[in-house]
């Protein structure tokens, strides 16, 4: 699909995800030579700029973001040609004027709205873009997280954007969906017979998602404190991979095909009660500690800190799917901040095979387990049972691993530039739909509610280690433990 000429307009445009991330993707595939030749960037701010000081911001704070073999500077000098600062105080509809005035008519020209801005904006801006004539069929409108706080906002969101513009220009973020390895799971499951067979409850026995990090949210605690682990990764990230690994498969690749089949997922997630809560549901907070050998503070003494705050850095919870194909597999879920290390994974483990014809005591017999790794590097690790050289029947599990990088040489894409990409061709297969975003919310409500009437703090974990003790009583309860050792280093 080609890349229809486009005026890209940042709300937002002098912020911390424009200067991290949404320009250098952009200057990425720019680069590549994805943008036609006459696009534009218009980042808008509040404060009055000239556009010397505003390029003078990009060099200082974007410049940085780009790895140092990728900017060259002829095409950093093109990039920053296209784009232009305009002020703008997104909450008043006489202040997008200036905003008119700088886009060129619509028509042959796509205008893409991207709101990196709080969601409390979210439905003024498109009031005021309505309200000025902005919005028409030709743009389109980006929303970054977090969509909402609880099904309430998140349809109030919904409804709002969705008076302005039609589903089909509404662009939700999950950056995880851009990554590399997420679509490698797409091509695993849906690009070979391999898998499907077996990609169900009679030969998968449970499935883990972990993402951790070692990072605290040393400088963020205002916003992470009103959000914690459940809204901030789980609600969105930690769903979207299980609705992958589970999905059934869809009839194409198309926008409504795969998200029909990620809706009928999140649909099917058994609800939690009162009581199912208390065992499949487990919250933490880090204390100080050691990562990587350096002292960190826990959460309560990050700067700016409430002393006695009860969000959670940590959750881990036990999920079923009610379906013909998962029920009674769980699928475990786990995501922290200040964990042991920064990884990303999905382990799918099989069952054990049902009568060994090897002798035991000669033999460490271990279940299959197929591991995607999303990060630090992207692969995929198979464990098989091999036998050992030599002598007599002794097994051994070895592992099959392929390495993305190794084995496509290619320039690697961040999950930004990837959307971005999809955004600018009007491809929404890697966008939440409205009714995704909902379910998604209504599944984890119970929780939100269960906790905010608790009068108990969340378990304490030391940073620098993999959560509290009473996650792993959650899996442990099942005969199980969290895979946890390192994968060799690929
Ligand atoms: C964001 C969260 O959505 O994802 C952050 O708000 C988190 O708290 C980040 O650190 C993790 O993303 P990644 O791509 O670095 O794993």
């Amino acid at each position: 699909m080609t890349i229809t000429d486009f005026d890209l307009v940042l709300f937002g445009g002098t912020g911390d995800l424009a200067m991290r991330k949404l320009l250098p993707a952009l200057y990425a595939r720019d680069r590549a030579g994805d943008l036609p030749d006459t696009a534009r960037i218009l980042c808008l701010g509040r404060d009055k700029k000239s556009q010397e000081d505003f390029r003078a911001l990009i060099e200082e704070k974007a410049r940085p973001h780009i790895t140092a073999n990728s900017l060259e500077s002829a095409a950093w000098v093109r990039f920053c040609a296209r784009i232009a600062y305009v002020t703008l105080d997104a909450s008043q509809a006489d202040s997008y004027q200036a905003l008119k005035a700088a886009l060129r008519g619509s028509g042959e020209i796509n205008h893409i709205f991207y709101l990196a801005t709080p969601p409390s904006l979210f439905s003024t801006i498109c009031k005021n873009l309505q309200a000025n004539g902005l919005a028409t069929p030709h743009s389109r409108v980006v929303l970054e997280k977090p969509l909402g706080r609880d099904l309430a906002s998140a349809k109030e969101i919904n409804a709002q954007v969705g008076r302005v513009f039609t589903e089909s220009q509404i662009f939700r973020i999950d950056h995880y969906l851009g990554k590399e390895a997420v679509q490698n799971l797409l091509a695993l499951r849906f690009g070979n017979i391999l898998f499907e067979p077996l990609w169900r409850r009679e030969w998968i026995s449970d499935v883990q998602i972990t993402i951790a990090e070692e990072l605290g949210v040393g400088g963020r605690f205002g916003y992470y404190d009103n959000s914690g682990a459940l809204r901030d990764m789980l609600q969105n990230h930690l769903l979207q991979l299980l609705c992958i690994v589970a999905m059934e498969p869809p009839v194409s690749n198309s926008g409504d095909a795969v998200r029909d089949e990620k809706l009928k997922v999140l649909r099917s997630l058994k609800r939690f009660t009162p009581t199912t809560l208390g065992l499949n549901v487990v919250r933490g907070q880090y204390r100080g500690g050691h990562v990587d050998g350096v002292a960190v503070p826990g959460y309560r003494k990050e700067a700016d800190a409430n002393p006695e705050s009860r969000t959670e850095t940590f959750v881990a919870l036990k999920a079923e799917i009610d379906t013909w194909r998962w029920a009674g597999v769980p699928f475990y879920l786990r995501t922290g901040k200040r964990m042991a290390d920064s990884l990303a994974e999905i382990v799918v483990r099989f069952k054990s095979v049902p009568h060994s014809i090897f002798a035991q005591n000669n033999s460490h017999s271990a279940p299959n387990c197929v591991v995607i790794r999303l990060q630090p590097d992207e692969g995929l690790h198979m464990n098989l049972m091999a036998k050992m050289p030599g002598d007599g029947m002794r097994l051994k599990p070895v592992e099959l691993e392929l390495d993305f990088r190794e084995k496509f040489k290619a320039a690697r894409m961040d999950a930004y530039e990837r959307l971005l990409l999809d955004v600018l061709r009007g491809q929404l297969t890697l966008f939440m739909r409205s009714d995704e975003l909902e379910a998604a919310w209504e599944w984890i409500e119970p929780v939100l509610d269960h906790w905010d009437h608790q009068d108990s703090d969340p378990f304490p974990y030391n940073a620098g280690t993999w959560g509290p003790a009473a996650a792993n009583a959650l899996i442990g309860r099942d005969g199980l433990q969290w895979r946890e050792e390192a994968l060799p280093e690929l």
